[in-house]
């Protein structure tokens, strides 16, 4: 390994770990980084932990990031510049972020690499979570007699809003949507008009998280992705648990499967149940 040195990020090196993850995640003729990326790391370093691996030149080629969720440390990032990939520099990265004890969950990456350094420090593979994509044209939904009403973001309680997040999804332009029928609540969503973290669509609107009261969690999906396509979405990306029952409807009704990452957990972390719970790339805390 070339002359590798891993230390606290600072937020000077935000656009340089926001390249790494463009040249890591992209593809050739997709769009720069925006600014929304470095956003996102921005928060990590003001909530969490969120550390840069540099060459002896200063060169960035790779960082990793871990917030707290109560008790929980989620793992929000670890990426290495293709060039320096496959010489040690990941697991520098993870074990400057990651406590040895106590509880811990990411999202991995189908990278084997990824999944070997997250398995062998003691995370379990839970259940695959499946990012699905559609631009709206493609989608094609029953109507469930369902209606949708914005809601207060904060009064919502969802789990990405954790201590450590204070408004962060709402100061990025998210907002919560309550599914009722005639009688009662069965769930909530929260979403955002934009994807940018969606390099190829980032036009997409993301569902960043659902919850659902038992029996309902497909028709609260459902009756969210509607209303988003009724209020003019181009399209809809979300991540859905391999055990959720909207995800076959979903797959029968256009959407496409864009990736799949593995929800990784130490067995002393507690999940949201991922039959009533879909959450966009950030780990589930413990409940
Ligand atoms: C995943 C990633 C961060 C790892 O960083 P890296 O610098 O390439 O990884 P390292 O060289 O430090 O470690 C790779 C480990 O995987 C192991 N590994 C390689 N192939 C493996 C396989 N098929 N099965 C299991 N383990 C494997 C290696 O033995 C090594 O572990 P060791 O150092 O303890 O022996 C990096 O490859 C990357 O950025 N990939 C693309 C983006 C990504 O998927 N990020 C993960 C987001 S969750």
């Amino acid at each position: 390994m070339a002359r590798v040195r891993v230390r606290p990020a600072r937020a000077d090196d935000l656009a340089g770990a926001a390249a790494v993850w463009h040249a890591s995640e992209g593809h050739p003729g997709s769009a720069p980084p925006s600014p929304s990326a470095t956003g996102w790391l921005r928060h990590v370093l003001a909530t969490g932990r969120l550390v840069v691996a540099e060459t002896d030149t200063g060169r960035v080629i790779g960082f990793a990031g871990a917030r707290p969720e109560g008790a929980l440390t989620a793992l929000t990032d670890l990426f290495v510049h293709p060039g320096h990939q496959s010489s040690g520099v990941g697991g520098l990265l993870l074990d400057a972020v990651l406590p040895t004890h106590g509880p811990r969950a990411t999202f991995a990456s189908a990278d084997r690499r990824a999944l070997g350094l997250y398995l062998r420090r003691g995370l379990l593979a839970r259940w695959p979570a499946f990012y699905l994509a559609a631009g709206r044209d493609a989608v094609r939904l029953p109507d469930r007699d369902l209606q949708t009403r914005e809601v207060d973001m904060v009064e919502s309680q969802f789990l990405v809003q954790g201590p450590a997040d204070p408004g962060f999804w709402a100061e990025a332009g998210a907002i919560a949507l309550e599914v009722r029928d005639r009688r009662r609540a069965l769930g909530h969503a929260m979403l955002t008009w934009h994807s940018p973290e969606w390099l190829h669509q980032p036009e997409l609107a993301t569902i960043l998280e659902s919850s659902a009261v038992r029996g309902h969690a497909a028709d609260v999906v459902i009756a969210v992705i509607r209303a988003m396509l009724a209020r003019g979405a181009a399209g809809v990306a979300l991540q859905v648990p391999g055990a959720h029952p909207a995800l076959p409807i979903l797959l029968g009704a256009g959407l496409r499967i864009a990736g799949v990452d593995i929800l990784c957990a130490t067995a002393d972390c507690g999940v949201a149940d991922p039959e009533r719970t879909t959450v966009h790339g950030e780990p589930l805390p413990p409940i």
